[in-house]
């Protein structure tokens, strides 16, 4: 048995929690939309397709934005193709995933399905092969109410009421070379400067999110986000980040130390806004935007073998265990510590795609990672508060040495609940976790959940959806305002204070 210390204080916060801290990703790749989202002659699709049981479990991840329709897709994508008539839209060869796109599924269809889903569209326009002319003409079918050519547009097309979409991405990594219509940093600074000026010409309500680098390894991170900030600063609200881990060599204590690289990602581009800030004397922040975050290394093989230009093919469909779900959980902690600057968080992605959600023409399932996802952001919002943790350590080849415990305590004002989000990574000790919690006078332990499993490689089905799935039986207590957790070796906690 371990032992670790936890110490925190009411009144120094981090940051309040955005809720769009728990944004998801749906892209028009493998079965995302085509038998994720949408699929009208299965058993539980409702009037327009949209899958029911699906919509259930989207609730109950309880993500407030969906970013859309990519990604990769999307610098190649004629968002024309996919409104009015379903019989008059056009399939078209899909060059990002090498698919055929039926286009039977678009942007008035997803607004409808984030209403049901109770998100709303983060949506992305393409400046791969297309610019400002295609986003500012998005941007009035989606946000002006009448009496123009494309806001008139939507009407026709059934649409009566603007979409009001708030959140815009402008483009998609544009620093990859896989992508469509690749550009150099300074192009695309220019280009995000024009294309968010305009779109705010338009609609001066909206936030604009500029492309940061694909990943921390590319060899042009920082001088990328320095370029491009420097073209567009003034111009935009948010700042991307994407990145996946993987465990292809098996080491889990190297794969479980990940999110410490992730932290050290964000603190990076952080510096980078603020060192733009200051070169332009300027008053305001660039906040940033973590778009596409998980665990993405399982299907990379399967992928390979895919044959071209399918439709709605088994693509990226990770199948998760249980340790990618403590990685996951570890990852969410990340993103609540560092929630001053990071306002906007993406699951890349929602369902079958790198997914929480899987589905077959029979049923929908939760996948290990749904689990960490749905509890932190039902119980992690509110304030995080500010801590410290002195816990023991272990040594990683890539980062040194790194706590074998992630923790952060999360208050809610409105109920005045304390929730702490802890996972053990030690896959051989527990350990006890001590926090003074005097300033809470009265708090009771009201639950402690917990995510275990004696095989770090089991994995949910259909057949068997519950193999790895929390429990209840966490072992904590408050006594003279000291708590005491027990926290399972290999562990996911959440541990919800209150006055019971
Ligand atoms: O989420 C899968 C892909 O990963 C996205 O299309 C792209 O933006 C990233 O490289």
């Amino acid at each position: 048995m371990k032992h670790a210390k936890l110490f925190t204080e009411r009144n120094f916060t981090v940051g309040d929690v955005d809720k769009r801290l728990y944004g998801s990703f749906i892209e028009h790749l493998g079965r995302a939309v085509y038998e994720g989202i949408y699929q009208p002659e299965q058993a539980a699709a409702d009037e327009e397709g949209f899958r029911r049981d699906v919509i259930n479990l989207v609730r109950e991840l309880d993500v407030p934005v969906v970013r859309y329709p990519g990604g990769n897709f999307v610098s190649g994508y004629n968002w024309e193709d996919g409104i009015g008539p379903k019989a008059s839209r056009p399939a078209r060869a899909e060059l990002a995933w090498r698919m055929t796109e039926p286009n039977t599924f678009g942007l008035d269809e997803f607004v409808s399905w984030c209403r049901k889903a109770a998100s709303s569209p983060m949506m992305a326009v393409n400046l791969g092969t297309r610019g400002i002319d295609d986003a500012r003409n998005i941007l009035e079918y989606c946000n002006l109410a009448k009496g123009t050519y494309y806001s008139d547009l939507r009407i026709k097309n059934g649409q009566a009421q603007p979409h009001d979409i708030k959140l815009w991405c402008l483009g998609n990594e544009m620093d990859g070379p896989w992508q469509i219509g690749r550009k150099t940093a300074y192009e695309y600074g220019r280009l995000a400067s024009e294309t968010s000026r305009v779109m705010k010409m338009l609609d001066p309500s909206i936030e604009t999110v500029a492309c940061g680098s694909s990943g921390w390894g590319m060899p042009t991170f920082g001088e990328w986000e320095s370029k491009v900030l420097a073209e567009c600063y003034d111009e935009v609200d948010y700042l991307s980040l994407h990145q996946y881990y993987g465990n292809p060599e098996n080491n889990t204590p190297e794969f479980l130390a990940n999110n410490i690289a992730m932290d050290r990602f964000i603190k990076e581009v952080v510096a980078l806004c603020d060192a733009e800030k200051a070169k332009k004397r300027s008053k305001k922040h660039i906040y940033l935007s973590f778009d596409e975050w998980n665990v993405w290394y399982h299907s990379r093989g399967q992928d390979r073998k895919l044959e071209q230009w399918g439709k709605a093919p088994h693509q990226l469909e990770d199948i998760y265990n249980f340790e990618d779900a403590l990685l996951v959980g570890s990852m969410l902690i990340t993103l609540l510590q560092n929630a001053d600057r990071v306002k906007i968080a993406c699951l890349a992605q929602l369902v079958n795609v790198i997914a929480p959600i899987m589905t077959s023409d029979t049923g929908a399932w939760k996948q290990t990672i749904f689990y960490p996802f749905a509890y932190t952001s039902k119980y992690g919002r509110g304030k995080v508060l500010q801590s410290v943790l002195d816990a023991p350590s272990y040594e990683t080849e890539s980062l040194g040495a790194v706590p074998v415990l992630d923790a952060v305590p999360v208050f809610n004002e409105e109920d005045e609940t304390l929730t702490m989000f802890v996972v053990n990574k030690d896959l051989n000790d527990d350990v006890t976790l001590n926090c003074d919690l005097r300033q809470f006078d009265g708090y009771k332990v009201l639950e402690h959940k917990q995510l275990t499993h004696a095989d770090l490689k089991a994995v949910n089905t259909e057949a068997s959806p519950q193999t790895v799935s929390p429990s209840d039986g966490g072992q904590s207590s408050v006594e003279n305002g000291r708590l005491t957790a027990e926290l399972k070796k290999a562990s996911w906690n959440m541990i919800r204070l209150g006055k019971a």
